[in-house]
């Protein structure tokens, strides 16, 4: 009897566990003196970021600049060289990605029907149902389409259920990595509105484009990226109306940005 009752109480306990888990905070983030060293060079070089609970964070910058190794960095699947990310002052572990989601700009499916890549990713997560698989694919306009293969979807589509994936693990923080680059106009529209939606509802966003209309339709603050550093980050307003960096300047102005 004895025995049996420490056995229920461990799991209580670790029932507990995993819902402080998934209700604990993951923001703010806080990201001090991060460098990430590569083949001879500094690629990220002592950056500082710090993010706030809500909104959308549009990352812009020239090719180059750092952006997907930054977000990389950010989502732990790499790891930096030196220097500290926290979020909600809990070092960068393992715990995190399960609740930050990251999209890539080439989307990765399986080679399956559209219906199934979104069963999958649900079965890993314990949580595969149909109701669920449907409500997602509608989401994301996807729902007529569920049996066909993904290999078959056109480059907006393939994004399009790529996002419903990221948003199927209902995440606190989804980083998005030029996520609609080379996407007919239409779908850039649906992304986008997917996107600001789920911002609605409560999820942090970091977008990272190289598209200065998109950054104006959704960005609540920008951050932009040069060498490898925060070049600056401000409010949209402020960012727009009066960058305070000469890359940030010449990179709104069209010109060429080194
Ligand atoms: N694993 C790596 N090893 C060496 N160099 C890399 C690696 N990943 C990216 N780079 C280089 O780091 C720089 C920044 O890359 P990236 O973050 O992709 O820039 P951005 O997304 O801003 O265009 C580029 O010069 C790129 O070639
Ligand atoms: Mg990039």
């Amino acid at each position: 009897m004895r025995e049996l009752a420490l056995r229920v109480d461990e799991i209580v306990s670790s029932d507990a566990d995993a819902a402080d888990r998934q209700t604990l905070p993951l923001l703010p983030l806080k990201v001090c003196g991060l460098t990430f060293r590569a083949g001879g060079r500094t690629l990220i070089d002592n950056l500082d970021l710090a993010l706030g609970m809500h909104g959308i964070t549009m990352m812009l910058g020239p090719n180059g600049a750092g952006k997907s190794l930054l977000l990389r960095l950010l989502h732990g699947l790499i790891a930096p060289s030196s220097g500290e990310i926290s979020w909600n002052g809990v070092p960068l572990g393992h715990s995190v990605q399960e609740r930050q989601a990251l999209v890539f700009q080439k989307p990765v499916l399986l080679r399956r029907s559209v219906g199934e890549n979104l069963d999958f990713a649900l079965r890993l997560m314990g949580q595969s149902s149909q109701q669920r698989r449907d409500e997602l694919l509608n989401r994301v306009g996807l729902l007529r389409l569920a049996r066909q293969p993904a290999r078959l979807l056109s480059g907006g589509e393939q994004q399009r259920l790529a996002l419903a994936r990221a948003l199927a693990a209902d995440p606190q923080v989804l980083l998005l990595d030029e996520p609609t680059a080379s996407l007919d106009p239409a779908s850039v529209q649906m992304i986008e509105g997917i996107v600001q939606d789920a911002s609605r509802q409560g999820m942090r966003i970091v977008f990272v484009t190289h598209d200065i209309g998109q950054a104006r339709r959704l960005a609540d603050d920008v951050v932009f990226m040069h060498r490898g550093r925060v070049a600056e980050h401000a409010p949209s307003k402020d960012f727009f109306q009066s960058p305070a960096s000469e890359a940030a300047r010449d990179f709104l102005a069209g010109r060429i940005v080194l």
